[in-house]
């Protein structure tokens, strides 16, 4: 092949013409390769093709129109990854356990190769590491490609991601093969793990669980930049597609792979028995807390690649290469105190507090206990001794108390029937298909729980809630974060406080004195809010848009509602009109009237009455073709949820059942509709589609 020019050189016209003849030669190549199933060049011809493709539409972008090929790798749409047909499949290794399963594997290994006793068989063994497998392709030496394992035979392009990992060349030292693919593992070490952990617990972000999860989270970013913040490290183990082979063994394929800049890892040896092998892993078990990375086995591998050669593989893993597993390790310790986190939905979540044990590598000071009847059932109390087991994951789990250790004065643990955060109680729901309570108990404190503030402020602010327009997510965020806003009602007191002089908005940053002023205008006009859109915007559990409506209809004032579900205690009437409302079962009815007995809710309540005034229910459209109307929805809608439907339904004044009856006046057929659309035709109700049923949408109320 012609060495091709180089791209800076090429004027914008000769790079279409370039660009649309290789556009060609690759379509014909796809259809070759995948619909006749008879390639005409290698693949290292097809990749060189790619590449160069790629290479001008990145520098030519007006190239890069939505019928490019780069466009439809995979056929997926293009903020996600491309995809990655790998040509040598990557496979995964058996999983043993114990000595005996290593002196099996050597056994089988010998009959299969037919060793006489006594024939040498050199065996390496290395640590497994407990990160994600990469294959990083090299041609002439330049890293071309990189993919993920995805399912072994297709992976993730993560090209752009790999190349912000510092440790893995961009080209090879020494003399590489000319194609060359990598295998190995992406990992993070301990410490990087624990300071991006604090890093993502500063700014609200979620914790990963594990170094693992943590560098497959970071490799497969859209954002290459998120990618280059996060550090991560690579082990070279293995190899995919290479055009000759610089070694005859794995030792010096890895001596070869350090050579050319590759990070190998230093722990792999070669042994000759599997007593050698078993005192091996021994030995890398008892390192194994020291690495400062995540193993979690030894793998060991036929040393000659003749021999390999000839083993071959068993399904979908090697016969001459296997995992020698650690077991999930387990350890004692003395549980010291259970901590109860309130999540963002007000979820109260135990966690064990105990004396630090080092546990499969790690040192652990907390340990998980899922819930409160987790905890009963197993019966742990603080002080016990208790066993436990790291199985992957950072935080172990508690397996249970060892009871001759039970000193007399321990005490059954009460799970707290208050929210530990803002004092309000805290509730396990009662479910209404089996009766029994769920597993979470649950703040009740919504309006005010710290916890959960952010998360109900954003809600507050939403578009079917009070809809204030510039202050979305993320300035709540900010704002709460900054101590601007700490409940509801603080966001009406805002343009108030920058007006004394107490907050200065202005100057704060990507705000000006033009968005202050949006923004600010924005909170007067919503000063007043129909009584649906107010109870909606409290965040009661349970009550949407829909049930918001049902009870602004029932009681039509705030005031009636909240008298109604303060006098709502279990068994009185008022609990029971508001559990006989039309829609309204007994879960809600309950969640109502917890967050109404909550008081500090209702000093939130209070205090919102000042700022804002709740006006009549929004007017339903008496005059839209629908009100009064009885709509029954069938089959599946696309555009809209069926919650989003009822709701708009009940904004043009229509009611919604469930099922078609005689009284039913209309009915939304959705793909897939079945027996209620047939009920319908032999009724005579008439049927629209969900285009029909979208031109109504404007003529709400
Ligand atoms: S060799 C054909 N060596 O373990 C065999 N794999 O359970 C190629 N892994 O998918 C794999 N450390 O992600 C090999 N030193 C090591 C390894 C290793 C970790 C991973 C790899 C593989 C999985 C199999």
């Amino acid at each position: 092949m012609k060495k091709p020019a180089p791209i800076e050189s090429l004027s914008a016209a000769e790079a279409r013409h370039e660009h649309a003849r290789l556009g060609e030669e690759i379509v014909t190549h796809d259809r070759r390769y995948y619909a006749e199933d008879a390639p005409t060049i290698s693949d290292a011809d097809y990749d060189a093709l790619r590449q160069r493709y790629e290479a001008i539409e990145a520098a030519f972008p007006e190239l890069a129109t939505p019928d490019s090929l780069t466009k439809k790798i995979g056929a997926a749409p293009s903020e996600k990854f491309a995809k990655v047909r790998h040509r040598v499949p990557m496979l995964s290794l058996g999983n043993i356990f114990d000595d005996e399963e290593v002196a099996d594997f050597v056994a089988r290994v010998r009959r299969f190769l037919g060793l006489k006793e006594g024939a040498p068989l050199a065996i390496t063994a290395e640590p497994k590491i407990d990160g994600l497998s990469c294959s990083l392709r090299f041609e002439s030496g330049k890293l071309v490609q990189a993919a993920t394992r995805g399912d072994g035979y297709e992976g993730e392009d993560v090209t752009a991601n790999v190349r912000t990992i510092g440790e893995i060349p961009k080209a090879l030292k020494g003399t590489p093969p000319d194609i060359l693919e990598v295998r190995g593992e992406v990992y993070m070490t301990h410490a990087d793990f624990a300071a991006l952990n604090t890093r993502q617990k500063e700014t609200g972000k979620t914790l990963f669980a594990n170094p693992r999860n943590a560098a497959a989270g970071s490799l497969r970013q859209l954002d290459p930049a998120i990618t280059a913040s996060r550090p991560l490290h690579f082990f070279a183990y293995a190899w995919g597609e290479i055009s000759t082979l610089p070694a005859s063994t794995q030792m010096d394929m890895i001596a070869a792979f350090k050579s050319f800049g590759l990070p190998v890892n230093p722990l792999m040896v070669l042994c000759h028995s599997a007593e050698e092998l078993i005192a091996r892993y021994r030995h890398i078990e008892s390192l194994r807390a020291r690495l400062g990375y995540d193993i979690d086995g030894v793998v060991y591998k036929v040393d000659s690649l003749a021999l390999q050669n000839r083993l071959g593989f068993v399904s979908r893993a090697p016969r001459w290469a296997t995992a020698h597993k650690f077991p999930a390790e387990k350890a004692t310790t003395v549980l010291r105190a259970i901590e109860i986190n309130v999540g963002r939905t007000g979820a109260l979540t135990p966690l064990a507090k105990l004396d630090p044990v080092t546990v499969g590598g790690v040192v652990a000071s907390n340990a998980t206990l899922h819930n409160e009847d987790e905890i009963a059932r197993k019966d742990i109390r603080i002080g016990d001794t208790v066993t436990v087991q790291r199985a992957g994951d950072v935080i172990p789990q508690i397996l249970g108390p060892i009871l001759e250790k039970r000193t007399k004065d321990a005490k059954p643990y009460q799970f707290p029937e208050t929210c530990p955060i803002c004092g309000s109680a805290a509730v396990r729901e009662i479910d209404p298909k089996t009766g029994e309570a769920e597993a979470v108990r649950r703040c009740t404190g919504s309006l005010v729980c710290r916890a959960q503030a952010v998360e109900r402020l954003k809600h507050f602010a939403s578009r079917n809630a009070f809809d204030i327009e510039g202050l979305g997510d993320e300035r709540i965020e900010q704002f709460f974060r900054d101590g601007l806003i700490k409940t509801a009602p603080d966001i009406f007191t805002l343009p108030d406080r920058e007006r004394r002089g107490l907050i200065n908005l202005k100057e704060r940053e990507g705000f000006g004195e033009l968005s202050v002023r949006n923004l600010f205008n924005a909170i007067i006009a919503r000063r007043s809010l129909p009584l649906n859109r107010f109870i909606y915007a409290l965040g009661i559990r349970h009550v949407g848009e829909t049930n918001a409506r049902r009870l602004a209809r029932h009681f039509e004032t705030f005031e009636a509602l909240r008298r109604t579900a303060q006098a709502a205690s279990e068994g009185s009437d008022a609990r029971a009109e508001i559990n006989n409302m039309e829609g309204i079962g007994e879960v809600v009815a309950e969640a109502i009237a917890d967050f109404f007995a909550e008081k500090r809710n209702e000093e939130v309540l209070d205090a919102l009455h000042k700022q804002v005034t709740v006006v009549p229910m929004e007017a339903v459209a008496s005059t839209s073709p629908v009100a009064g109307k009885t709509i029954v929805f069938t089959g599946s809608l696309e555009r809209m949820t069926r919650d989003e439907a009822k709701a708009m339904a009940e904004r043009l004044g229509a009611k919604v059942a469930a099922s078609v009856s005689k009284k039913t006046d209309l009915v939304v057929a959705g793909p897939g509709a079945g027996s209620k659309l047939a009920k319908a035709s032999e009724l005579g109700v008439e049927t629209i589609s969900e285009e029909d049923w979208l031109k109504l949408k404007g003529q709400e109320g």
